[in-house]
């Protein structure tokens, strides 16, 4: 699990808090802010961004994986979440599998409205995340149902 020491941690959380303030979310009004840091030391911030459709709505955490990814980052050690929820916030089901593509052992900083935050791994968040090697067994001639003729 990567290690992160507390300048690293408070300035993700800040980062997290201040992405917040651009989220686009004129349909829930709930904002969140995400700030990443990449394992080649940059970071990357994303806000949630709804959309009129609202299935096309897309998640902070999501928004800063993109951002990275398109800057060319292939590892991430640590994403933070700030919204002001009644405890903590965690990233969706969605954002947890997008996530998980890059480094499934990221941390996961959940900040909480009263500037405390608490920490996760996402291994803990999804244990069994759908990966490249299903992909690969996938690519396998088809095979005869069992119990065929
Ligand atoms: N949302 C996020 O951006 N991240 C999360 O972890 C949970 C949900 C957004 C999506 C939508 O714009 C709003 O919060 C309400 O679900």
């Amino acid at each position: 699990m990567p290690r992160l020491d507390d300048r690293q941690i408070e300035s993700l959380v800040s980062a997290a808090w201040e992405a917040r303030l651009n989220a686009y979310a004129p349909y829930s009004q709930f904002h969140v802010g995400a700030a990443l840091l990449a394992a080649d030391g940059r970071v990357f911030t994303g806000a949630n961004v709804e959309n009129a459709s609202l299935g096309l709505t897309m998640c902070a955490e999501r928004v800063a994986i993109g951002a990275a990814a398109a800057a060319g980052v292939r590892s991430v050690k640590a994403i933070a979440v700030a919204s002001v929820d009644d405890e903590v916030t965690v990233p969706c089901g969605a954002c947890r599998q997008v996530m998980s593509e890059f480094s499934p052992k990221m941390l996961v900083i959940r900040c909480r409205p009263d500037g405390t935050h608490d920490i996760m791994s996402l291994g803990e968040l999804l244990s069994s995340p759908f990966t490249g090697e299903s992909v690969d067994k996938g690519k396998n001639p088809p095979r005869e149902p069992v119990g065929a003729a």
